[in-house]
């Protein structure tokens, strides 16, 4: 399974591919308003400076909402690195643009799906990922991760080759559970990806080696 981090931080970006383990990089309008970027310009470098950083995928989503600008806004954002994948929310106007974007060889990610059935859409636009949030649906007592087994299984039996992007990933549990459905990609802050790394089992064994050496060698 591949993981994305979900963060328009460069210097979280930095530590998880410095981690070794980066696959790619989900970023959203409110992901990019909590780190203050605003303005076209503003906007655009921004996206350049994470594709300089990270090897994989970067997802950059539209603002615009119809057809016209959808694709106007996408084309902008696909130009500017072979990394860009062009976010587009699951509309109307969106699934027309998934379409377009696909026979022109644009890579686009489908997002805000909260059903099977548009995730089913998105797919057959030829979507290049589809990001069902899980989180969000956990947050309304509904089950986020029952979504990615559905999706997986509509995906196998018809052999789409839309990559199912696991997003709204909150911890280590929905990363876990999503590996064992066969998500294809998560993305999730840099937090659930760090706190795969614990286990108290791991810091007291450790300590008892460190102890252990230490007595050995006499210090
Ligand atoms: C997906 O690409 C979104 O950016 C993201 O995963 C949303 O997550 P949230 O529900 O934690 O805001």
């Amino acid at each position: 399974m591949k993981f994305f981090i979900d963060t328009a931080n460069l210097q979280q970006i930095k530590e998880a591919h410095d981690l070794g383990v980066l696959d790619g990089v989900t970023t959203n309008p409110s992901l990019m308003a909590k780190e203050g970027i605003s303005g076209y310009e503003h906007v655009i470098n921004h996206y350049k400076a994470i594709c300089a950083i990270v090897d994989g995928h970067v997802s950059a989503e539209v603002i615009s909402t119809d057809f016209d600008n959808i694709i106007k806004e996408g084309l902008e954002l696909a130009k500017l690195d072979d990394k860009i994948v062009v976010k587009v929310p699951m509309i109307k106007d969106g699934v027309k643009a998934i379409k377009y974007f696909s026979s022109e060889g644009i890579k686009t990610n489908c997002t805000l799906v909260f059903s099977a059935g548009q995730a089913l859409l998105a797919a057959k636009a030829g979507a290049t990922y589809v990001s069902p949030f899980i989180g969000r649906l956990d947050d309304i007592s509904t089950d986020g991760l029952s979504l990615i087994e559905d999706i997986r299984l509509i995906y196998d039996n018809y052999a789409y080759e839309t990559q199912i992007l696991a997003a709204s990933v909150r911890h280590t549990m929905h990363i876990l559970e999503c590996a064992k459905i066969g998500a294809d990609v998560m993305t999730g802050p840099l937090s659930a990806i760090l706190a795969l790394l614990k286990h108290p089992l791991t810091d007291s064994g450790l300590a008892q080696f460190l102890a252990d050496h230490a007595k050995a060698a006499g210090q």
